[in-house]
């Protein structure tokens, strides 16, 4: 028998929650479909188990998308004050960690056991865990088949995310819908990443594994260029830190990223003005400005000596230091792909959707939101506010 409602969600993570939400509210009858046995797992596993929900400094300009205008509605219409008088109605405690992020004072589960609360309050009827074997349009009705029988509506919102963390339940289901719909894809890419490097150039690194420090660092140029001052942390197969995952969005296999270890400050400058009054030893001089680990290797992979004097030495040589501190220029040879990527870079192109509804142009009543579209934002709690605008844009439409 055909179970008939007037709206199906495929996806009950952070998007497909919150557009569930809405739309039942609005009186829809919603059905909410998950392959997964347990809810909402990235919301569980962000921040830490606290969730780093939204950012109170969100605009447009921290997303990434071949068409960077799209994401300017859904997030002018839905912005992180909004959320949190949600959160403030469920009386959930949060404070700022850094550069506007906000995170849960308890856990994550407080955030997913709110959005369930907000789809029991729009009668959303649940199917979890429940796989999606087929999506047909016939009319201007869609048909599902599932492993809990057929059903059918007059819209269908795909809320499957993107590809990064396979274990968890990632898939390739929007693609393979949007494909189906012949709809463009913009190549997806693992984004938010750590950067890996070939096994042999990285060997000089490889002690430095666990050593951490402020950075600069930047790649590309003009309408791609990425500049961030963050944390990076050495590992034993290449970068990670705050500032790798952020460049590595923007970051093109095959080009350098320039890395500024030492920023606000010109290294060989320094040390050339400071030839006579300057009484260290480089190894020591070092050791001021960067974590001391990180002094002795480096000298010793540039192939200075740690107990030279900078009086005795050259100034093309405190020149070439210098560059190596504050211009690092390297080329990764690639990331760490899906398996510890925090998001999916491209998606369903969103030149064929409606930035006010999420909806299919050419296919009414077929939407996408989240991540599963080509709109990707930094690291610091962006993704989850796209995630909640895009939900809420699709569900006040459908
Ligand atoms: P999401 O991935 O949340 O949900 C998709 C749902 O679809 C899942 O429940 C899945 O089971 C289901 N699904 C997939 N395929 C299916 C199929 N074929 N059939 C049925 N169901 C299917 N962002 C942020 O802003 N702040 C943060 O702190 C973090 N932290 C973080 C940590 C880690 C480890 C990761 C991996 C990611 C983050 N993120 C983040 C990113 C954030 O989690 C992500 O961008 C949002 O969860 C995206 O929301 P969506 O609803 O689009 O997908």
């Amino acid at each position: 028998m055909t179970k008939q409602v007037d709206v199906v969600v495929i996806g009950a993570g952070a998007a497909g929650m919150m557009c569930a939400a809405v739309a039942g509210q609005r009186g829809r009858k919603v059905m909410l479909i998950d392959h997964a046995s347990r809810l909402a797992e990235k919301i569980r596993i962000s921040g830490g188990g606290r969730c780093n929900f939204t950012n109170v400094d969100t605009t447009p300009q921290n997303f990434l998308s071949q068409n960077p205008h799209f994401c300017k509605s859904a997030l002018s219409r839905f912005t992180p004050q909004d959320f949190l008088a949600l959160m403030k109605r469920y009386r959930i405690a949060y404070h700022e960690k850094h550069k506007g992020q906000l995170f849960c004072d308890n856990s994550a589960e407080d955030i997913i056991a709110m959005l369930k609360a907000e789809c029991g309050i729009g009668n959303v009827e649940w199917r979890m865990p429940c796989g999606v074997q087929s999506l047909a349009k016939q009319g201007d009705q869609f048909l599902m088949e599932t492993d809990m029988g057929t059903v059918q509506a007059s819209s269908v919102v795909v809320a499957t995310g993107g590809l990064s963390i396979p274990k968890i339940g990632a898939t390739d289901f929007a693609y393979r819908v949007a494909r189906q719909f012949e709809l463009k894809i913009v190549e997806p890419r693992p984004a938010l990443v750590p950067l890996t490097f070939d096994a042999k150039a990285w060997q000089p690194f490889v002690a430095l594994a666990g050593v951490a420090l402020p950075v600069e660092v930047e790649t590309g140029a003009k309408k791609t260029r990425g500049w961030f001052k963050e944390d990076l942390l050495f590992t034993h197969r290449g970068l990670s830190g705050p500032a790798i995952l952020q460049i590595s969005s923007y970051w093109q296999p095959g080009t350098p990223l320039t890395i500024n270890l030492v920023p606000d400050m010109d290294i060989a400058q320094t040390l050339i003005d400071g030839k006579s009054t300057l009484k260290k030893n480089l190894g020591n001089l070092l050791a001021q400005w960067l974590p001391s680990r990180l002094a002795d290797e480096w000298l010793r992979i540039n192939g200075f000596v740690a107990d030279a004097r900078i009086a005795d030495m050259p100034d093309k040589e405190l020149r070439r230091l210098g560059t190596s501190l504050n211009q690092w220029a390297i080329v990764p040879d690639g990331t760490e792909g899906y398996r510890k990527a925090e998001v999916t870079l491209g998606g369903v192109d969103t030149r064929e959707l409606s930035q006010q509804t999420m909806m299919v142009n050419k296919v009414p009543g077929l939407h996408f939101v989240g991540e599963a579209i080509d709109v990707t934002g930094w690291l610091g709690g962006y993704n989850f506010q796209w995630a909640w605008a895009s939900g809420v844009a699709a569900g006040q439409a459908v």
